[in-house]
């Protein structure tokens, strides 16, 4: 199959042209069979969803038109999956469907679900609305959990439909779903199988694929493959790291229990016997049916994005279980419940080039151009890469096919690229993408340092691009806030040589900056007044603009509590700097370094002199340095001491502010020293400072430990 094939706009199938239908169902067959084994067996998938789904309606509308073309083995004769070498099979007692998707806009999508319902139940005109239960889609693994009174005794997965993989051990390790459930034995039935989704939510996510990028190990493509992944994990130790999670919506077979009236009412039941039952779902009755599945649709869609997990849709279900027994099912498929599907968040599309951007710490970003693609509800041209290293983990080249993911408002990325073929050669060759030696913005050198995953260009405020980044972060509106200072302004005040330091924003009048592209003598004087309002601000606001690498907004917040005024900030060294909550050694340096630079202390002065003020406060800190009276004291460790090792000594140490320092100086406040101590001793000695043993250090120690409490100033 060739590439391109994925981009018609109309559904075309693969390699048709002006094949016969008989042709072109047999093509989709064997694409729809091998995308499948991809997905299902090697949790490997080679396109995105979109894309099978695609493909798979076409086959299912040629079979429409012509049912003799529907084979025994086509795609929509059978739910699909196999069952994997390693797990032992599981026969369902009640086979585990799929749901028909419903691809038709909002309001027609519910509305022909419920005149379908309303035909197949004989319902006259004038009957009275379905009540229908809404839920969400969630995009995960089906599962099937056995309790057998209440206690789980099996998990499996949905496998070609009849049979699935027994995944118990695994499924064993994910806190959320109970191993019993709650409630009275009695009470509790003989056979309880609960349907439902497992997931990874997207933190979770973000969390194992930054674990795995540290270990070196293979990053996963979305948070389904990953929950899939960790499912059928053959070892259940690994299966236990991976952080799932588990929505109930159904159920398998049931022997003693009275199942609940209604769907609703089963999830409630589910919810109060210990499962989780996402809250996010409603029960639309009376004469809105239609409507109100429409406007959960809606509101769902709307929130989609502010969701912790992914969804593909919301499901409708008939929420009446006698009526859901009387509509029965299809081949695969209830006809009771209908899925009703978003724009997909991930998409196929090529790559145009690969551009570098260069961000406000001089990081070098690689930057896929795509052709313009819709995904995730919004088209898109750019998508990142990350760094060198992400991108050649997976093999993106020029030309080259791409599944680009946009997922909630997390920016673009590209996941992979489709290789349905690995042994297919590009055509013309093209050469691997090499980061640049030379900032392709300033021309200063790029450098990597030893163990980081990013170049980066050392040419700071000199480049251009750092420039206007920082000039864009100490606008934004949670630093000092200039409204009106955009992209476009930042390009041309930086491009026409008006701006080189924060400083110089405040040195703009209104002849320069009227001048400038499309600027009325109006909007010059908003941005001045803007400027001149920026002036009030806070330290936390002024300090976060700074761009201090490490430094956040709540670093900024912690460290203007802590210390009150920027004066103490800047001359703070590490070690006070470190008595900071959440502030460690990389942070306190990363600031340490920041202000040992006259440049940068200078662009505060001059911030300072143009009127931008905030109010200050008494330090924090001499509260709790008066807690930690080793704060500010160095203690050298030498020999070997009876009890305590030497990291256990230190942890002391530092606990109470002090700090261990390599050797002995005249600034040295205590020297500690054990058994078999050498020429640290003896220099002490020389210098006359005071020497403890190790009982010595903890009498120091204990006699600070009744220090009076610190009060917050
Ligand atoms: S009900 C008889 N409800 O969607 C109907 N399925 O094609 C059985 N799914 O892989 C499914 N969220 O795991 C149902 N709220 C939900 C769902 C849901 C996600 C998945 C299910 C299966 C697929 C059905």
């Amino acid at each position: 199959m060739s590439q391109n094939d994925f981009f018609s706009d109309e559904p075309q199938p693969i390699g048709a042209g002006d094949a016969s239908p008989a042709a072109q169902a047999a093509n989709l067959r064997a694409t729809l069979h091998q995308l499948a084994h991809s997905y299902y067996v090697l949790d490997a998938p080679t396109v995105p969803d979109a894309e099978y789904d695609r493909l798979f309606q076409q086959l299912q509308a040629l079979e429409d038109a012509d049912p003799s073309l529907r084979t025994p083995d086509s795609p929509t004769q059978r739910v699909l999956g196999q069952v994997l070498d390693g797990f032992a099979p599981v026969r369902h007692a009640v086979p585990m469907l799929s749901i028909r998707t419903e691809t038709d806009t909002e309001a027609t999508g519910a509305e022909a679900f419920d005149a379908r319902v309303r035909r197949e139940l004989a319902l006259p005109e004038d009957a009275p609305a379905v009540a229908y239960a809404a839920e969400l889609k969630f995009d995960g693994l089906a599962i099937n959990l056995r309790y057998e009174h209440g206690v789980l005794v099996q998990a499996a997965t949905r496998g070609d439909g009849e049979t699935g993989e027994d995944v118990t051990q695994n499924i064993r390790t994910v806190g959320q779903i109970p191993l019993k459930l709650q409630g009275q034995g009695d009470a509790l039935p003989a056979v309880l199988e609960v349907r439902g989704e497992v997931y990874m939510r997207r933190d979770d996510f973000e969390r194992l694929n930054e674990q795995q990028r540290e270990r070196g190990d293979k990053t996963f493509v979305n948070p389904r493959n990953a929950a899939a992944g960790a499912v059928r994990q053959l070892d259940p130790a690994i299966a236990a790291q991976r952080p799932l999670s588990f929505f109930a919506y159904g159920l398998g077979e049931v022997q003693g229990w009275d199942i609940p009236p209604t769907h609703s009412g089963l999830l409630d039941t589910l919810a109060a016997l210990g499962l989780p039952v996402c809250a996010e779902r409603t029960v639309a009755q009376g004469a809105s049916g239609p409507q109100g599945l429409v406007a959960f649709h809606q509101a769902m869609g709307a929130k989609r994005d502010q969701l912790p997990f992914d969804i593909d849709g919301v499901v409708y279900k008939v929420n009446n279980r006698a009526l859901q027994e009387q509509l029965g099912f299809v081949t695969r498929e209830p006809r009771w419940a209908v899925a009703h599907k978003y724009p997909a968040q991930e998409q196929l599309t090529q790559v145009d080039g690969i551009d570098i951007q260069v961000g406000r710490t001089g990081k070098l970003t690689p930057v896929a151009r795509l052709k313009p693609v819709f995904v995730g509800g919004v088209t898109v041209t750019n998508a990142t890469l990350h760094n060198l290293f992400e991108l050649r983990r997976k093999g993106v080249r020029v030309g080259d096919t791409a599944i680009v993911r946009r997922a909630g408002d997390v920016i673009p990325e590209v996941v992979g690229v489709m290789r349905p073929d690995p042994l297919a050669a590009r055509s013309p060759y093209v050469p691997n993408f090499r980061m640049p030696r030379h900032c392709p913005i300033c021309g200063s050198t790029v450098v990597r340092e030893r163990e980081e995953v990013n170049h980066r260009c050392t040419g700071g405020l000199f480049c251009a691009a750092q420039r206007k980044q920082a000039l864009l972060h100490f606008a934004q509106r949670r630093a000092v806030e200039v409204e009106g200072l955009g992209d476009k302004l930042v390009d041309q005040l930086v491009d026409g040589g008006l701006v080189r330091t924060l400083p110089d924003l405040y040195k703009l009048g209104l002849m320069k900056l009227a001048a400038l592209d499309r600027m009325a003598d109006k909007s010059a004087q908003n941005i001045l007044a803007a400027l001149e309002k920026s002036k009030q601000t806070t330290l936390p606001r002024f300090l976060f603009g700074l761009g201090i690498r490490h430094v956040g907004e709540a670093t900024a917040k912690d460290l203007a509590k802590h210390f009150g005024g920027i004066d103490r900030i800047m001359d703070a060294p590490e070690d006070q700097l470190l008595a900071v909550r959440d502030v460690g050694p990389v942070v306190a340096k990363s600031i340490r370094t920041f202000f040992d630079q006259a440049h940068n202390r200078e662009v505060v002065e001059q911030l300072r002199a143009a009127g931008i003020t905030w109010a200050e406060h008494e330090p924090s800190a001499a509260a709790d340095a008066a807690a930690l009276p080793l704060s500010g004291k160095t203690l050298v460790l030498t020999g070997t001491l009876p009890t305590l090792s030497r990291d256990e000594a230190k942890d002391l140490i530092e606990a109470q502010g002090g700090k261990v320092a390599g050797s002995v100086s005249k600034k040295t406040s205590y020297v500690v020293a054990g058994a078999e101590a050498g020429s640290k001793l003896e220099k002490a000695q020389s210098l006359g400072l005071p020497i403890v043993d190790e009982a010595g250090l903890l009498a120091l120690l204990a006699s600070f430990a009744e220090a009076p409490p610190s009060t917050e100033v």
